[in-house]
């Protein structure tokens, strides 16, 4: 889809809102705190949002086209075959979508409610203003009957400003869930079932547990895509927290943890070393020749599972949907 040119869309800017809940100091500052929390632990951690710097949002992209990479086609194929009968179930006349709103996924199901006819509102909530404003942009100039009011926050604690309670569709996709741990996932869940209404819905994408073979290989890919997505977390904490760690003292790992049922990405330190964090009071990470810092995680579910947990919150299963080699699920829920 073209850039659209704002300056040739009426109105464009009168149906678009952006309120902030989420202010960049308070945010530079919560992160710099958590990735201090997880370079103390043993073993380390940092948390994924390192990613996602301009270079790494680019490779993310690149490895949503590989071959071994299924979750995002299959999800795709999910919604081209359902956003019709999700549009007809819930005759929503608002869609909220946490993470950024632009993608070509979300689209199928604003066109599917587009086409039922109910859509009034769209909801994106992301934690960049930048990222947010520019979809917010995208999706008023492609659909010139609907308002845009967006919400710049952290999902953890911002999820009480999205605008439920019209029979609104919140909209959690990507397996993003996934990246969370158990505990995050029930907290997540509970504050996204306390900001429904009892007429609102909830749209759920998770992917599913398949060979560990095929889970690594998504991890892990021949060209080697996500490896440099993998250590470029380590260029981003370097520029944004002063870090001084050497990527090429590192190496890429995917592994698979049979108890949590999740693919770990970790970075494995190449020999000895000892990096300083300017901007975390100098905190000093002293690494071991093997050593590992965990860089993400990635759960991957039941469907059963994804009930129970929906259920823990308060949320029942009112219809779910796979894709035609069962790899990715997508569950539309309600309060209970
Ligand atoms: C966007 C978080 C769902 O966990 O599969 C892709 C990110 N990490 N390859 C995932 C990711 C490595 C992705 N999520």
């Amino acid at each position: 889809m073209p850039e659209p040119d704002g300056a040739d869309i009426p109105d464009l800017d009168d149906r678009v809102t952006v309120r902030v809940h989420l202010d960049p100091a308070d945010w530079s500052t919560h992160l710099a705190e958590e990735t201090a929390r997880g370079l103390r632990d043993r073993p380390p951690w940092i948390p994924p949002v390192w990613f996602y710097d301009e270079a790494g949002s680019k490779l993310f992209d690149h490895i949503t086209r590989l071959p071994e990479y299924y979750p995002t086609e299959a999800e795709r194929s999910i919604l081209r075959d359902r956003a019709g009968d999700i549009a007809r179930l819930t005759s929503s006349p608002t869609l909220i979508e946490l993470g950024s709103g632009t993608s070509d996924k979300t689209m199928l199901l604003l066109d599917a409610l587009e086409s039922v006819g109910t859509l009034r509102t769209v909801a994106p909530f992301d934690v960049s203003e930048e990222v947010l404003r520019s979809a917010s942009r995208t999706i008023a100039a492609t659909y010139p009957d609907v308002t845009v009011d967006a919400v710049v926050g952290d999902f953890h604690r911002h999820l009480g400003h999205v605008p439920t309670g019209d029979g609104a569709v919140l909209a959690f996709l990507g397996s993003t869930i996934g990246n969370l741990d158990p505990d995050q996932r029930g907290g997540f869940l509970a504050a996204a079932a306390a900001t429904l209404a009892d007429d609102d819905w909830f749209l759920l994408g998770t992917d599913l547990v398949k060979p560990v073979d095929r889970l690594l290989a998504a991890y892990d890919d021949a060209a080697g895509v996500t490896a440099e997505f993998n250590l470029n977390a380590l260029s981003v904490v370097n520029r944004e927290l002063g870090a001084d760690f050497d990527r090429t003292r590192f190496r890429h790992r995917a592994h698979w943890d049979d108890d949590g049922e999740r693919i770990e990405m970790h970075l494995v330190a190449d020999g000895d070393q000892t990096v300083t964090l300017s901007a975390l009071d100098d905190l000093v990470v002293d690494l071991r020749d093997g050593d590992h810092i965990r860089t993400e995680i990635s759960t991957k579910f039941t469907p059963e599972g994804v009930a129970a947990e929906l259920a823990d919150a308060g949320l029942e299963v009112v219809e779910r949907w796979t894709d035609a080699d069962g790899d990715f699920l997508l569950t539309l829920a309600r309060r209970a």
